[in-house]
């Protein structure tokens, strides 16, 4: 490895060898923070991620009248102090969710029902992506809100009385779920997703453990109007999606051998694992420990020979993040890698199904994206040179790429892997010399 300013370079060396720990769970810590602002009384954070995008999220709950202790210090421990669910207070300019499109969405749910006039904005790439989808179904509910051309950020969000709905996603999304759910703990009646397909399900296990009137029936989730959540206390496991670039590595590195140690186990999240095993590679997982519903434990993978695989359009929201290192995978695999159901992949921090070809293809690779589906032929990588286009996931890819390609390759914009996987170079340092 070697950096110039924002360009880092990642160059074949030794394997990835011994046991690490990766940093929180992005999705959860965000709603920790975002449920425990709602809470009747303190939620305690064990080991949240203090990366970009739950640090714009914690700092649009401090915006809205919420203490939380220990975040100045990016502590180990914080401790969000809720105001109640109807208690957030407008805080007169604009709250900013940075990068964060799980910030946005799932705010614009909590504020459509609170008393006052809030506005969220974000980033440049934030502002780029589609609004539209919480847009529609909140007006559903009754929600006063305004996005530029129906369509993006900046949200300009009336708050009011909501009314309980029926709605069916067109595109299975957690972010758009979670955002109607907590909507819905503020409206009058039964409010009903319907899913598509199963998008990871964090926001129902949080609100079941914080006593919310929730139920899961097959792919309907169903809400009722609630007085009050109550949550003490929250252990943030792992990242599973921060772990994967790990796993990625090792699975192409000769001769490693790594545990990741407490990560996060949802099933909603195992897509990933559950392909690489199809593709041959050797990856064990045990679940330890369930904590607030949510189940983690040891993840261990040893260097392998894969083989293509086929994923799934019904699969793919369980691997959404990591389809990027499933295409790395598919270049070094023997035969054909498929992922079906990726058309969303668009409307991400950027337009990470067109990067995907675009890097791999620029490091030696074969891959081509057709409407909704991805494919990769086996044609090992020479390396490069890639930007991030400001997309963390992207800023990862081209580290493990390099770590797999003869020439390495250098990645511009490395800054933007914080957003999810603070100090990942330490990570990954760690385990190269051990
Ligand atoms: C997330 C949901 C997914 C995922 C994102 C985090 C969440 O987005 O890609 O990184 O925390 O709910 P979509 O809901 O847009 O699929």
């Amino acid at each position: 490895m070697s950096a110039g300013v924002e360009t880092v370079t990642f160059r074949p060396s030794g394997p990835l060898r011994g046991r690490l720990r990766v940093p929180g769970d992005k999705s959860i810590t965000q709603r920790a923070l975002l449920i425990g602002a709602v809470c009747d009384g303190p939620l305690e954070i064990v080991e949240p991620v203090w990366a970009g995008d739950p640090l714009a999220t914690a700092g649009m709950v401090s915006a809205l009248g919420v203490a939380v202790d220990g975040l100045a210090r990016r502590e180990r421990r914080v401790v969000v102090h809720g105001v109640g669910l109807r208690g957030l207070h407008a805080p007169g300019r604009p709250l900013d969710a940075g990068n964060s499109g799980t910030g946005m969405r799932l705010l614009a749910g909590l504020l459509a029902g609170q008393r006052g006039r809030f506005v969220i904005d974000g980033d440049r790439y934030l502002r780029a992506r589609p609004m539209g989808r919480i847009v529609v179904p909140l007006r559903a509910m009754g929600a006063r809100l305004d996005a530029r051309d129906d369509q993006f950020a900046p949200l300009a969000i009336e708050g009011g009385a909501l009314r309980a709905i029926r709605y069916e996603p067109p595109v299975a999304s957690a972010q758009v779920k979670s955002c109607l759910l907590l909507a819905g703990l503020l409206a009058d009646g039964e409010t009903v997703v319907v899913e598509p397909a199963g998008s990871r399900d964090h926001t129902e296990r949080m609100l079941a453990a914080a006593g919310a009137p929730l139920a899961c029936r097959g792919s309907e989730i169903a809400v009722r109007g609630a007085e009050r959540l109550r949550l003490d206390r929250i252990v943030v496991p792992g990242d599973l999606s921060s772990a994967a670039f790990l796993v990625a590595a090792a699975l192409l590195v000769p001769g490693s051998r790594l545990v990741i140690a407490n990560v996060g186990l949802n099933p909603t999240r195992l897509g990933f694992c559950q392909a690489v095993r199809r593709m041959g590679g050797r990856l064990e997982w045990t679940v330890t420990r369930t904590d607030g519903g949510e189940p983690r434990g040891d993840l261990e993978v040893w260097a392998s020979a894969l083989h293509g695989t086929t994923v799934p359009a019904r699969e793919t929201p369980s691997l959404i993040d990591e389809v990027t290192l499933i295409a790395l995978l598919g270049c070094f695999a023997e035969g054909e890698t498929v992922v079906e159901g990726v058309a969303d992949l668009r409307a991400k921090e950027t337009d990470r199904l067109a990067a995907i070809v675009d890097i791999l293809t620029g490091l030696g690779g074969k891959a081509e994206a057709g409407g909704d589906v991805l494919r990769v032929c086996s044609a090992p990588l020479r390396g490069g040179a890639l930007s991030s286009r400001g997309d963390h996931r992207l800023a990862l890819l081209g580290a493990v790429a390099g770590l797999a390609c003869p020439a390495g390759v250098s990645v511009s914009g490395f800054g933007a892997a914080a957003v999810s996987f603070p100090g990942f170079t330490d990570s990954l340092a760690e385990v190269l010399s051990s």
